[in-house]
């Protein structure tokens, strides 16, 4: 089996972030969250991966991945260019996919238990396509999954007002080459998109095999900065090891703390589950619990909790910052004046909240 990567999108609601770099390249507990997505594809045995690239700094993507040697798989770029909607976007991969099954996997989705059994699953039987459910409380913001009365997937419905199950069409598609001739027959939907939806809807209609999978634990499509602050704090949970490279000196580092090389802790405390970068600097701090500090950052007099700081930030005397996303060389830091003053010098589409 083939995988594909949607390293697309423009990323709107990710903004200022996704004005310097792909939403997909947003890192969580200092992984980008696409590297989860090709480590799921790679260790459910997929070491074939085309990425499709947007118009948001696709060059970023290039230069991380590389041809894939580094992670053990090969891979193949395509380029989409402007966000004509996912099904666009797999329509894209003919040539790559040839003959063979594959699993479309959209680089902002993470899966608490990954795809391997489902890999396996399509693998061995004689499906056209599969798709996964999860359950949600509210499906209205989702593509919602309508069932007969024998459990079979008659119909999908895209944000319908009245959803007819609880089940969300999650970012992962299974699929024969037959989708191609699908695709080419699809109409732009109302948003002008070539929707998946439709996709998988056109295939049901032609009656091709289609089934699903309802999957267990937790799934994250991490769209908003709430998400990725979410999705940090659940892989920070489950993945991080006590792990102490640096240098620590007269500080206390309590529970699950990641450390990597070249970083110093001094006069601070450390609540784990966190992790701490390359070269970073931590001074008379305390961190976490749920912290996420990016390589050559600096953390000086602060208090932070549950946040995100990219490399080469400076937050500096700062009391306290909570449920934050920092970006790269962003700096915060208390003034000489006594007057009670903020001055900002922040992006286009920067949110602060005081
Ligand atoms: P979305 O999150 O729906 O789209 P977006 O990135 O444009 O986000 P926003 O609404 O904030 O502007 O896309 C889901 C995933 O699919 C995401 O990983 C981006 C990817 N994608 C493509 O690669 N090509 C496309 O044409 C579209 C629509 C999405």
């Amino acid at each position: 089996m083939k995988g594909v990567i949607l390293h697309g999108g423009a990323g709107t609601r990710l903004r200022p972030l996704t004005f310097s770099g792909p939403k997909q390249l947003i890192p969580v507990a200092n992984k980008p969250v696409s590297q989860y997505v090709l480590e799921d594809l790679i260790s459910s045995g997929i070491k074939d991966i085309a990425i499709i690239l947007g118009e948001t700094f696709p060059d970023l993507v290039r230069e991380y991945y590389g041809d894939g040697s580094r992670f053990k798989c090969k891979i193949t770029y395509i380029y989409q260019g402007k966000p004509l909607g996912i099904a666009h976007a797999v329509g894209l991969t003919k040539e790559f996919v040839g003959d063979d099954k594959f699993v479309v996997y959209l680089g902002d989705n993470l899966l608490q238990y990954g795809i391997k059994d489902y890999v396996k699953y399509f693998d061995e039987n004689d499906l056209d396509a599969m798709i996964l459910l999860k359950e949600v409380d509210d499906p209205r913001m989702f593509g919602v999954a309508e069932f007969d009365e024998e459990g079979n997937l008659i119909r999908l419905v895209e944000k319908p007002q009245e959803p007819p199950s609880k089940y969300a069409v999650i970012g992962v598609y299974f699929f024969k080459p037959i989708v191609f001739e699908v695709i080419k027959d699809l109409k732009p939907s109302w948003r002008g998109e070539y929707e998946i939806t439709d996709t998988i809807q056109l295939l049901l209609d032609r009656g091709y095999k289609v089934e699903y999978k309802i999957i267990k634990g937790w799934w994250l499509d991490t769209g908003k900065a709430s998400d990725i602050l979410y999705a940090n704090s659940l892989i920070l949970d489950e993945r991080i090891k006590r792990v102490i490279k640096g240098r620590v000196e007269n500080s206390k580092i309590i529970g699950r703390v990641f450390i990597d090389e070249g970083s110093e802790v001094i006069n601070s405390t450390i609540l784990g589950p966190s992790i701490i970068g390359k070269n970073a600097k931590i001074i008379n701090s305390y961190i976490g619990a749920y912290a996420s500090i990016g390589d050559h950052s600096v953390i000086k007099n602060s208090v932070l909790e549950y946040t995100i700081v990219l490399d080469h930030a400076i937050i500096d005397s700062v009391d306290r910052l909570e449920e934050s996303l920092i970006g790269r060389y962003a700096k915060i830091y208390r003034g000489e004046s006594n007057r009670k003053v903020i001055r900002m010098r922040i992006g286009d589409y920067s949110e602060i909240e005081i």
